[in-house]
């Protein structure tokens, strides 16, 4: 396990006349689990591309630790990210689609066997993915993601699908993650949906960080973390 922050630095995409991020700054620190949180439409998932070269940048920069994520060595085992959850092949099993990922990666097969444990796909491992819910097709995503044990985790909305129970196992799989000194940035609209699971706010609206800090810090701008939320984004753009 090797200590990697994330560091954003002056990320910028327009997409014809909409600028869907604007000079977005932060750091998601090693050992710490970074919320980054914002409305429908703040610029989450395109931040996100951008820091797995998905999207280009039309400036700024994205590094782990100091390398950009096209010119890691071995990206799978750096980073493990979730942003879409729609990847596997409808007629393959999860164990079909972590066995060619786990190949294509070049991780070792027994990695297999040990995601599917984490991720609790055990019980349906050997299903077709066609048949999977939500909850399911997250679960697989994040297995998918965890093959090459990875150094940091990049999750885009990974409560979405997820029963309570699914809920309360994330949290306590993020938490002993960044625990271990690994680095976890996870993005949602809800910040009381993560509350009880991230250490620093990175909090995004229209495009631009509205705030950032310790979660702790953040709980002292309003009398709830709803209405701190709500306050910052929510008020009009001033141009
Ligand atoms: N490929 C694209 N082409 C044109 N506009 C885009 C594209 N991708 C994103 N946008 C626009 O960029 C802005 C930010 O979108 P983005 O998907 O990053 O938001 P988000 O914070 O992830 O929202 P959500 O919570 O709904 O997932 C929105 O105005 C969106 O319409
Ligand atoms: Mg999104």
């Amino acid at each position: 396990m090797t200590a990697v922050a994330i560091r954003v630095s002056g990320l910028t995409k327009r997409f014809g006349q909409v600028v869907a991020v604007s000079d977005v700054t932060f750091t998601a620190e090693a050992g710490r689990v970074t919320g980054f949180i914002g409305p429908n439409g703040a610029g989450k998932s395109t931040t996100l591309r951008m820091l797995l070269g998905l999207t280009s940048a039309d400036q700024g920069t994205a590094l782990f630790g100091d390398v950009a994520y096209r010119d890691l060595s071995l990206p799978t085992s750096t980073v493990g990210a979730v942003l879409d959850i729609a990847s596997a092949h409808p007629s393959s099993t999860a164990r079909g689609h972590l066995r060619i990922s786990c190949d294509l990666g070049g991780h070792p097969r027994d990695r297999v066997d040990h995601v599917i444990e984490v991720a609790g796909l055990a019980g349906y491992a050997d299903r077709r993915v066609r048949g999977f819910s939500t909850g399911m097709r997250q679960r697989l995503a994040l297995a998918t993601a965890l093959l090459g044990d990875p150094d940091v985790l990049v999750l885009d909305e990974p409560s979405n699908g997820l029963d309570p129970a699914g809920i309360v196992w994330l949290r306590t799989f993020l938490r002993d993650f960044s625990a271990s000194g690994r680095t976890v940035l996870i993005s949602s609209h809800v910040l009381t949906e993560l509350q009880h699971s991230i250490d620093d706010l990175v909090l995004i609206n229209q495009g631009q960080v509205a705030w950032t800090g310790p979660l702790t810090a953040f709980a002292t701008e309003g009398s709830t973390l709803e209405e701190a939320f709500l306050a910052l984004t929510t008020k009009e753009q001033v141009t």
